[in-house]
């Protein structure tokens, strides 16, 4: 089970990172441009801080699979084992996935809104596809649904490909991918911090100091 972060802010990326099992980082073309920095410089501040054995997921920009498939290359030499090249589920795409998946430079499958299009995908090489849920919930279909039917196709085929949950905005549609088996997740890092919070943990804790510090008194530690 995989958790990673849905961001290129490096400041979110260092403090989510030191705080949190994170396994990598996700970025799209839209997530960059918010940062408003050169592209390669980012990935590879990125990958400084998140170390070479964490995943880094950058997008290719054409639309020609040909062109497709030449950045791709570039990115993968550039940033080496654990860089997953994004790769939207178009025409053209499914045919820079079967070219790349050969030579292969690790995939993953992006924009997928259909569980045949992941299923293609899967079938054209990809090592992760990447449903958007929140995006699906919005046009009134049903995120949680195509991932599960995705798991399932890929247990029922035994495709190897595993499914990246992605585009979220609230923890329910993270848990309910997590119980459907989805094997990883990607989420901001507002998310990612929920997943962990709790106003009754805090209280809990706040509670716990204050009847120590009753008896013992401040700054005295169990060691
Ligand atoms: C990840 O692959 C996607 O780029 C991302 O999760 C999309 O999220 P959004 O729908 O919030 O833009």
């Amino acid at each position: 089970m995989l958790i990673l972060l849905d961001t290129a802010n490096l400041e979110e990326i260092k403090r989510l990172n030191d705080l949190y099992p994170i396994d990598g980082v996700t970025t799209n073309p839209s997530i960059i441009a918010k940062e408003d920095k050169d592209f390669l410089e980012l990935l590879t501040e990125i990958k400084n801080i998140i170390g070479q054995d964490k995943m880094l997921h950058a997008q290719v920009l054409s639309t020609g699979a040909e062109e497709m498939v030449e950045e791709a290359e570039f990115l993968a030499e550039k940033f080496g084992e654990n860089l997953y090249v994004k790769v939207p589920v178009i025409f053209e795409g499914i045919k820079a996935i079967k070219i790349l998946s050969k030579k292969g430079i690790k995939i993953t499958a992006t924009a997928v809104f259909t569980p045949q299009q992941a299923f293609m995908a899967a079938k054209a090489g990809v090592n992760f596809v990447a449903p958007y849920v929140n995006r699906l919930d919005n046009i009134s279909a049903d995120g949680i649904n195509v991932v599960s039917e995705i798991v399932k196709l890929f247990k029922v085929h035994q495709l190897d490909t595993k499914v990246i949950a992605a585009s979220f905005k609230n923890v329910n549609q993270i848990h309910q991918c997590l119980l459907q088996g989805s094997q990883a997740i990607t989420a901001n890092p507002e998310l990612i911090e929920k997943l962990v919070y709790h106003p009754m943990t805090e209280l809990g804790v706040e509670g716990f100091i204050s009847d120590w510090e009753k008896v013992y008194g401040q700054g005295k530690k169990v060691n």
